[in-house]
């Protein structure tokens, strides 16, 4: 009987550097893993609403991550049904067919031409045009029975290509970073020279942002009471480390008592100090994260894979989340770095699964751009922030450094291809997944002082903003994002942006020419890379606030950020605009707005307002 198959997934162009080499030989052994599909999945978001809307009776009950597991296990069914299909339409013997711990995969080896038969598609070797790197991967689509497709998220080695997190901001002091699989070699320089003259005052924030001018823009004058049950953590991905001394000439400067201080390093996947990394974004993020939450309150450093293949943000989550590592959960081998790394100088260690700790805040300044990814390893991914954030952990990304534009200036064809020149909008991963916190950058108007309105940021590069063309607008803000189309049409021809998308960012702060010191000097450093450690740091105070009283942190906290008297809360931006494209972008107006949010924190004004939730 012929059975009806679908598409599954597909993939219209492929990533910029790959070139097909050949077809892949019929005998080469694929190591099939096929993702089910979890149960309760379109139940998500009511559950995280449950307990992140600041009118619900339930809010702030997290559940705890057995519950969490429970909740989204596959089903029987869906077990069921991917054995079967393999077994009668691949001949593929049952003893060859392994189910994984949790329920959630269901892996088998097989050769390339059973994979091409099962899944109506064609294996090529595709070679990198920079390192001659090579690929297996299957060509445009891959089909299953209707009755299948249902019950698989995604299947891989399939369409899935090896893609680069982004660093957004800084760095230019060692120049040919590493290629690891993490680390685009293609970041744009943001760190101005030495800077001479180190200020304490409040007179220069118009040049350069120290901890004092943070703390003077935002009201954020906090002492910990709760920091033995708080938690916070940065995430870095090797080779991008820091100098711990770094961290006294720093302090020695602008916070004296923290002399000394240096993060928790939590290594995952052989994550380690390396000396020879690129100091930009970890000692940005460090420097501000450990100054403004002060000496009372440890932070985690999550310092992911080794310097020979790096990490992605799944080697991240497999770390603290014992659910979705490679046995139970989203890894793409194609992806995500395969540890054990027998790569000369490799970690060859076991991959972290589950066996770190979390935090109730966590900052990444890191991002891929939608085009990069398939849908379906995006939205398992998303899933899973979610899931995490059901248990109290808040997720903060920064939202991009090229304005409505890809990384490298590209953007969209119709046909959804990378381009340099193309008219639509590039937007950024995962600052539309609508369970992440993404956070734009502002900057003081030179001339002007910190008591002045921010503006969102004009000089170095454009705050990354937009729409996403995967995530729908969630619940949460739709009445803002509505607000601002209707209010604020923007003057584009349908289809330049998704108007029905999840908009980022939610919120913004400072990001522009931040004093580090790297390597012994203090440096300008730039992006949003500095906006969301910032966000971040105060986020974690209000946990403290609220730890310190008996309540529980905030969580996902989205909801209540848009919610009335929160959205208040915050220094409305009201100038400036997130160009790209050959656009000018988004304007910044007031209210929440695809260029700063909903605008900068007020601590001050934030912090009784989430006291007052339960
Ligand atoms: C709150 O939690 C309780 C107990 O888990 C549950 O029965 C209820 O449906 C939840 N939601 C609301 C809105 O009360
Ligand atoms: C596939 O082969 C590899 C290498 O021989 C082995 O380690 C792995 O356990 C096999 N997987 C399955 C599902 O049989
Ligand atoms: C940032 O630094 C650059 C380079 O020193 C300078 O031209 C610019 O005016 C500074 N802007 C702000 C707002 O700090
Ligand atoms: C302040 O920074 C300078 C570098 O500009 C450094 O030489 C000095 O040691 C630092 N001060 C302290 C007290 O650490
Ligand atoms: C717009 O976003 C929706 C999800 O909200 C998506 O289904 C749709 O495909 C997107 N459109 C384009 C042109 O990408
Ligand atoms: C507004 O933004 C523009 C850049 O878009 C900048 O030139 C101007 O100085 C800003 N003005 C204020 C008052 O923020």
């Amino acid at each position: 009987m012929p059975v009806k198959r679908v598409a599954h997934e597909t993939r219209r162009s492929l990533p910029s550097g790959w070139n097909v080499a050949r077809r892949a030989q019929p005998d080469m052994i694929l190591p099939l893993s096929v993702g089910l599909v979890q149960s309760n999945l379109e139940n998500l978001e009511a559950y995280l609403l449950d307990v992140a809307h600041p009118e619900s009776p339930n809010y702030s009950k997290h559940w705890t991550p057995a519950k969490v597991a429970n909740a989204f296990r596959p089903s029987a069914e869906s077990v069921a049904t991917v054995r079967e299909w393999l077994i009668e339409d691949g001949s593929i013997d049952a003893s060859r067919i392994v189910l994984s711990k949790s329920g959630s995969w269901i892996t088998a080896n097989v050769t390339v031409s059973e994979a091409e038969r099962l899944l109506g598609t064609e294996y090529f070797v595709y070679e990198h045009s920079e390192d001659g790197g090579e690929h297996v991967a299957c060509h445009g689509a891959y089909h299953l029975p209707e009755t299948v497709s249902k019950h698989v998220d995604l299947i891989t080695p399939t369409l899935h290509f090896d893609a680069k997190v982004r660093r957004h901001g800084s760095t230019d002091k060692r120049s040919a970073p590493k290629t690891g699989l993490g680390f685009s070699s293609a970041t744009t320089p943001k760190i101005g020279g030495v800077i001479e003259d180190i200020f304490t005052d409040l007179a220069h924030c118009d040049e350069t942002i120290t901890l004092a001018c943070l703390r003077a823009l935002y009201d954020f004058v906090y002492d910990p009471v709760a920091a033995d049950k708080n938690s916070i953590g940065v995430v870095e991905y090797t080779p991008q480390t820091h100098n711990p001394s770094d961290f006294d000439v720093f302090f020695g400067n602008y916070s004296k008592a923290q002399v000394g201080e240096r993060p928790t390093l939590v290594s995952i996947d052989g994550g380690f100090l390396d000396p020879e990394g690129d100091p930009g974004e970890s000692s940005l993020d460090l420097q501000y994260v450990l100054g403004l939450v002060g000496s009372k309150q440890d932070v985690l450093l999550y310092q992911t894979g080794d310097d020979v293949e790096s990490g992605s943000f799944n080697n991240f989550l497999d770390g603290i989340d014992g659910s979705y590592c490679t046995f139970e959960g989203g890894d793409d081998p194609s992806q995500d770095s395969v540890y054990p790394d027998t790569q000369p100088g490799g970690y060859d260690g076991p991959e972290d699964c589950g066996n770190k700790p979390t935090a109730y805040v966590i900052s990444t300044s890191y991002s891929y751009q939608e085009a990069d990814l398939t849908t379906a390893y995006m939205q398992r991914q998303c899933a899973e922030y979610g899931k995490l954030s059901l248990t109290g952990i808040t997720f903060v990304y920064s939202s991009g450094d090229s304005g409505v534009a890809g990384f490298d200036g590209s953007c969209l064809t119709e046909d959804g291809q990378q381009e340099q020149g193309a008219s639509r909008f590039n937007p950024t991963f995962p600052g539309g997944c609508p369970y992440v916190t993404s956070v734009g950058a502002t900057q003081v108007v030179p001339g002007h002082s910190v008591e002045e309105p921010e503006s969102a940021v004009f000089q170095r590069f454009p705050s990354g903003g937009g729409f996403s063309n995967v995530f729908p607008r969630p619940s949460y803000q739709k009445a803002a994002v509505g607000g601002y189309l209707k209010t604020y049409p923007p003057p584009y021809a349908a289809g330049v942006f998704n108007t029905t998308g999840r908009a980022y960012p939610d919120v913004a702060a400072n990001g522009l020419n931040y004093s580090v010191v790297l390597d012994g000097e203090f440096r300008l450093v730039s992006g949003t890379s500095a906006s969301a450690p910032t966000f971040a740091s105060i986020l974690s105070a209000i946990n403290d606030a609220r730890l310190a009283v008996g309540k529980k942190p905030v969580g996902w906290v989205n909801p209540a950020l848009y919610s009335p008297l929160i959205s208040l809360a915050f220094n409305d931006i009201t100038n400036g605009s997130n160009p790209g494209c050959g656009t000018n972008g988004f304007a910044a107006r007031p209210g929440w707005d695809p260029v700063s949010g909903l605008g900068t924190p007020n601590f001050l004004k934030l912090l009784p307002q989430f006291l007052l939730l339960p």
